[in-house]
């Protein structure tokens, strides 16, 4: 059995609109073995996020194959899928997409909570000390400006210190030092726990400091960056 954790096959994504049919991605394939960190890089447009809500089994691929630590996502069923999200994934959003009716402490409890957690009051609170929101932990997403509101998102993914953190820019809206604290953050879960990071980011300094990087170009794979 293959030890990667993320295998992705020959997907491809189309989608049709009023102009015809687009192809979004085209024929992606790469693997990543646990503990690695990479960065999806390529300009806007290129694909991205379509290739991350992909992984995370958020949509769905025209063809091609996703395996996510061995379960293949897109065999399973809707629920299945979910279940294996859960378990494995931290997903966060370029739209951070925070529950507006829950405060920052119960979006990042949410998570925990779904699985069951005991201490998830207690883990939520540290988890948003520790990104710094540790006074804002009542306040409602629409109360919190862009870069709070992305810190909460990036909270409620670690918290659950999942196996694979996937992570649409998620420095794009921080200023210069709390980003570099969220950074540390990603990669001390990474040396802590293992966790593998696939990270989607037009900062040069994070892109550089993972194990490899993955350019798109419209939609493919840009042949001299697959290697390791
Ligand atoms: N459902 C859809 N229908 C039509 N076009 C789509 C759809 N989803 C994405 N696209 C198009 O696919 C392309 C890739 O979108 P995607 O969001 O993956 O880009 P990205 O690389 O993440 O860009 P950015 O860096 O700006 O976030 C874009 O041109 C977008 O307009
Ligand atoms: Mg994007």
């Amino acid at each position: 059995m293959s030890s990667a954790i993320i295998e992705v096959e020959h997907v491809t994504k189309r989608v049709r609109d009023s102009t015809g049919e687009l192809t979004i991605l085209h024929d992606i394939s790469f693997t990543l073995e646990p503990r690695e960190s990479v960065a999806i890089v390529g300009a806007s447009g290129s694909g991205k996020s379509t290739l991350l809500g992909i992984i995370a089994g958020l949509d769905t691929p025209t063809s091609g194959t996703v395996k996510l630590a061995g379960h293949d996502l897109f065999a399973l069923d809707e629920d299945a899928r979910a279940r294996v999200r859960a378990e494995k994934i931290g997903f966060v959003f370029q739209s951070f997409q925070l529950m507006g009716n829950l405060t920052a402490l119960e979006n990042v409890m949410l998570p925990l909570e779904l699985q069951g957690r005991g201490d998830a009051r207690r883990a939520a609170t540290e988890m948003l000390a520790r990104v710094g929101l540790g006074a804002r932990l009542h306040h409602y997403p629409r109360l919190l400006s862009g870069g709070e509101q992305q810190r909460v998102a990036l909270a409620r993914a670690f918290v659950v210190q999942p196996a694979v953190l996937l992570a649409d820019e998620p420095t794009g809206s921080l200023d210069f030092a709390t980003g570099e604290k969220v950074m540390e953050l990603m990669f001390d879960l990474n040396r802590e726990r293992g966790t593998t990071l696939v990270l989607v980011t037009h900062d040069r300094a994070i892109a550089q400091r993972c194990d490899r990087q993955i350019r798109i170009e419209a939609g493919r794979i840009a042949p001299a960056t697959i290697a390791a």
